[in-house]
């Protein structure tokens, strides 16, 4: 290959180093099958438009395609000294075509070409890390509707508080990975308009179509500002968030999983599959998956950061600052992937012991908030309800007993409301059953919510 293209007005060649530096084809040379298609598409608009002839179009046309084939079959390989796939792919093409391939560049920059390609490569990643979200749903709503009977104790500050059921918990994940596929889908909305034809900052003067190349490639229409289309990376910080968020609710799920799985809970055992020993402690199952989503999700929260810090301070149009753009998203893309890849079948095989989550219940007087009810129902003012169920809990505490085992006498030593309708408040499964608000626990309720997840995907 040739000195650089741009070598003009240089004299001298370029320091190996400095080429190092500048190079971003170790980044960017994943994107190469959009780097063509786009490059495809604009010869095909320049050909149209009268810029190019029409054999010259076809012929050029017909490089790129071989070009793409040879990259897909492993008969052209990426050249790592290239200084980006842009400019590889347009050497390859000259190499091959001669002159002619000279003439592509023809109304266009790096600059709009850069912006096309990140947004086609993220717009066909974005459809599949949704897919991703969706397996991972369906999972939580089949492992819900054979739990929706599975009493556990709902937590607030890692307290035992009132009871709920495995199922209504992990509807509770259900809404929030249906939030993040809707958080993709927008970003993508937005983020599908041609930049292609923006050129270098300014646009061109040769009679270019940009409605026919947004078209041919599959964008609801072009960018309407030229400057605006080479220097926005909105849609990277949007998807980057997306990303992060997506991670940080997976990295909350991980946490319940590690705590779940521990022996001090006992709820869940991982599968084999799924899980780690120890080098030296021969009875180890560790959570090691389950900690790497939730460890990873550092860097996610990282990368957003990152792009936001990079943009924030650039001048427009282009700086090469924006070349660094490609190494975080990418990896919160990547990152993202690789862990609902592996989250989903782990959660999938996990075997969850009912037994041992309805023990717990017994156990913390998560059905005190029901006793005090009870007696609002009876006309008590709840704050009054409160105190005096206060006092029982206290009295239960100093006993070693539990609100079940309480003697009615006992009962009508704090109120003398109180008659054998207790014990059906205090019983646990009826505590679930009885959350019929809207959103609550009891069985009707959660079957509602599965169904509308159901719906959704
Ligand atoms: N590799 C560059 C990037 O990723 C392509 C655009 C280069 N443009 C320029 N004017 N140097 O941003």
């Amino acid at each position: 290959m040739d000195k650089v293209m741009w070598a003009g007005r240089f004299e001298k060649e370029l320091d190996e180093k400095t080429n190092d530096f500048n190079s971003s084809i170790r980044v960017d040379g994943r994107m190469i099958e959009y780097d063509v298609q786009g490059s495809i598409a604009h010869a095909t608009m320049l050909g149209e438009v009268g810029v190019l002839t029409k054999e010259e179009s076809d012929k050029i046309v017909a490089g790129l395609s071989d070009i793409l084939a040879d990259v897909k079959s492993g008969a052209l390989s990426i050249d790592p000294k290239a200084e980006d796939v842009h400019m590889f792919v347009e050497a390859v093409l000259t190499d091959r075509l001669g002159d002619l391939g000279k003439k592509l560049h023809t109304a266009r920059s790096r600059n709009d070409q850069v912006a096309l390609d990140v947004r086609l490569y993220l717009r066909a990643e974005t459809e599949r890390v949704v897919e991703d979200i969706r397996g991972l749903l369906h999972t939580i709503v089949e492992i819900a509707e054979r739990s929706v009977d599975v009493i556990m104790p709902g937590h607030t500050h890692l307290q035992r508080a009132q009871p709920i059921t495995l199922a209504h918990h992990l509807v509770a994940y259900g809404e929030m990975f249906s939030r993040d596929i809707g958080r993709f889908l927008d970003a993508k909305k937005r983020m599908n308009e041609s930049p292609l034809g923006s050129c270098a900052l300014a646009g061109t003067t040769h009679p270019i179509d940009r409605f026919r190349t947004a078209d041919l490639l599959g964008f609801d229409g072009p960018c309407r500002n030229s400057l605006d289309g080479v220097s926005d990376r909105d849609f990277c910080v949007e998807l980057a968030a997306a990303c992060a968020l997506c991670m940080t609710h997976l990295s909350r799920f991980a946490e319940e999983i590690v705590l779940w799985t521990s022996r001090e809970f006992g709820y869940a055992e991982l599968d084999d599959a799924y899980s780690t020993g120890s080098s030296i402690m021969p009875q180890k199952k560790n959570s090691d998956i389950a900690e790497l989503v939730r460890g990873k999700t550092g860097r996610v929260n990282g990368n957003l950061v990152a792009l936001l810090t990079v943009l924030k301070g650039l001048p427009l149009a282009y700086n090469k600052d924006m070349q660094e753009d490609k190494e975080s998203i990418f990896d919160s893309m990547d990152t993202l992937k690789s862990c609902l890849e592996i989250f989903t079948p782990m959660l999938a095989s996990t075997k969850f012991f009912p037994e041992r989550m309805e023990e717990a219940c017994k156990d913390g007087f998560l059905n005190a908030t029901d006793c005090a009810d009870y007696l609002v129902k009876k006309g008590v003012p709840f704050r009054t309800a409160y105190k005096i169920t206060g006092r029982i809990v206290a009295y239960c505490i100093a006993k070693d007993k539990t609100m079940e085992e309480m003697s009615l006498e006992e009962y009508k030593e704090f109120c003398d409301l109180f008659d054998d309708g207790i014990y059906d408040a205090v019983n646990i499964k009826n505590c679930v059953q009885r959350r019929r608000s809207y959103g609550g626990p009891a069985r009707g309720e959660t079957l509602r919510a599965i169904e509308s997840l159901k719906a959704y995907l």
